[in-house]
């Protein structure tokens, strides 16, 4: 599949697994010296190929419809994260909720880990579609795959969308096991020596077939 028509498959599915409604997600893979991502305010139904747009290194955009305007953070994670390929951003219910209320997520289930650390850090406010919020954005990133915005949603990243796409879920899953928990009172949390031996092992999981 091409990256345009990934971007448009991955932006329907955000939608159809209740990660995302309307147009408030937006997702990008890197393109030769910047990106594509998809355009601001369009219907992910009605997206074609052409309508992706491009953004280079500079932030210079080209294409039929403007980029998104979160293209900002997209672009800053691509640039200074060579580890990253794709970055997703949605607004997903039980994720903006913590956000809304300030909350990191702790560790409170192993899964954590496959984000890269304990926790999933909460970037403060900053108003939509600006440096100011990519700044507070790449920094809650910082050795991590994913964060909170407050006041916003989130922001998964992977080498492939396959893995950003994944995280998103995961990422929305945990937001929603820390607010029932938080529902019964304070959750107890897995130690610093738990975390550092789930890191360990879950950089291993999958299928490592030596063909
Ligand atoms: P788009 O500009 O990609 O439509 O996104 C709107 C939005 O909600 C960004 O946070």
């Amino acid at each position: 599949m091409s990256k345009r028509k990934a971007i448009i498959a991955h932006c329907r599915a955000l939608n159809s697994s209740g990660l995302n409604q309307g147009t408030s997600g937006n997702i990008s893979i890197r393109h030769q010296d910047g990106m594509l991502i998809s355009p601001t305010s369009r219907p992910y139904d009605s997206l074609q190929p052409e309508d992706i747009a491009f953004v280079d290194q500079n932030g210079k955009a080209t294409g039929k419809f403007a980029p998104s305007s979160e293209w900002h953070f997209h672009l800053d994670i691509l640039l200074q994260r060579p580890d990253v390929n794709a970055v997703v951003h949605a607004h997903p219910t039980y994720c903006t909720t913590l956000a809304i209320m300030g909350k990191e997520i702790p560790p409170i289930h192993y899964m954590i880990a496959a984000f890269g650390g304990a926790t999933i850090r909460c970037a403060p406010y900053e108003i939509y579609g600006t440096a100011a919020l990519s700044k507070v954005a790449v920094a809650a990133l910082e050795g991590r795959k994913g964060c909170l915005l407050a006041h916003h949603g989130m922001i998964t990243v992977g080498q492939s969308i396959e893995q950003a796409f994944w995280l998103a879920g995961e990422l929305e899953a945990l937001a929603r096991q820390y607010h029932g928990c938080l529902v019964l009172g304070e959750p107890p949390l897995l130690s610093d020596e738990q975390i550092e031996e789930v890191l360990e092992k879950i950089s291993g999981y999958g299928q490592n077939h030596s063909s």
